[in-house]
């Protein structure tokens, strides 16, 4: 009898569509604050090369979240891993969420920029050249000789996008990167962030309190609802990129948009105890 063995041909291997692996895996975590719980028993995937937006209600604990993964903040239980590795093992960006807090006063913007790297022990003429790799990709004119003082907001922003991005990390966690800037510097960081994203494939966490943003960096949107902190639903968005301001008025962007929305309103009617009083 004749078997017919499937031939490689017949399933080819679709290389610029690498199936979804998770890069961060989140399992059983738990965090406590004094008697309560803010995270138990919470599990979660991020996959590699996708940004994954977080979204939820104020204090839910979006912050402490990405503060976790990054290892900025200590966990109480359970296991947070890079393809396997730890903390220790992975080369990690973090972007605060207040950037008027997080760049040095005495510093220059250059300096600012390469501080990791002088903390790293990296020699200056290496240093140079990895700064000057980041000003090429992100393709910022700033004038890095000045101060924090002497940049607008949207500018010391940047900066500190630079500086995460200055050690090359495979994973970029953002915290409200867009929250304190005005619409036109959202527009144009919401853009650079894709454009970055888009060359280098790396993955990011990006929370945003923000659900136009949250969806239009997406390639899914992980909706969490309060106490103890759960994932309550996992929306994907698909639209091709690089998205531009036509995406905001694509329906399968204004779907997205509703789910989340809908889950969101049916999250905080849920847990009315904790809403504030108006
Ligand atoms: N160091 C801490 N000690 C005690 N409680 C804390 C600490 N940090 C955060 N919390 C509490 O944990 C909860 C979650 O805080 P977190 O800042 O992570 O929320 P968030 O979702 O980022 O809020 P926001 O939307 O306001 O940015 C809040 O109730 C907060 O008061
Ligand atoms: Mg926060």
């Amino acid at each position: 009898m004749t078997r017919l063995e499937p031939k490689e041909s017949w399933h080819p291997k679709i290389v610029d569509h690498p199936s979804p692996r998770p890069h961060v895996s989140v399992r059983d975590l738990r965090k406590v604050y004094g008697e309560t719980a803010l995270y138990d028993d919470f599990s979660v995937d991020f996959i590699k090369g996708h940004v994954t937006t977080i979204f939820g209600p104020n204090g839910c604990g979006k912050s402490t979240f990405i503060g976790m993964m990054s290892g900025i903040i200590g966990i109480d239980g359970g296991t947070i891993l890079y393809e396997g590795r730890t903390i220790n093992d992975t080369r990690i960006g973090y972007v605060f969420q207040n950037y008027r807090d997080v760049l040095f006063p005495w510093l220059s913007a250059l300096d600012n920029i390469r501080y990791p790297l002088t903390f790293m022990g990296i020699p200056i003429l290496k240093q140079r050249e990895m700064v000057d790799r980041i000003v090429a990709q992100t393709r910022v004119q700033i004038d890095l000789s000045k101060y924090p003082y002497q940049l607008s907001g949207g500018q010391q922003q940047t900066i500190s996008i630079m500086r995460s991005l200055v050690v090359r990390p495979e994973i970029l966690f953002l915290d409200e990167p867009l929250s304190a800037l005005d619409y036109q510097m959202t527009l144009f960081m919401r853009d650079l962030l894709q454009r970055i994203q888009m060359e280098t494939k790396i993955t990011m966490v990006v929370v945003s309190h923000d659900l136009e943003d949250a969806v239009y960096l997406a390639d899914s949107i992980v909706l969490l609802r309060k106490g103890p902190t759960r994932v309550s639903r996992i929306v994907p968005f698909s639209a091709q990129r690089p998205r531009t301001l036509e995406t905001l008025s694509d329906p399968a962007f204004i779907r997205a948009k509703q789910d989340a929305l809908l889950t969101f309103q049916a999250d905080v009617r849920g847990g009315m105890d904790s809403a504030p009083a108006w």
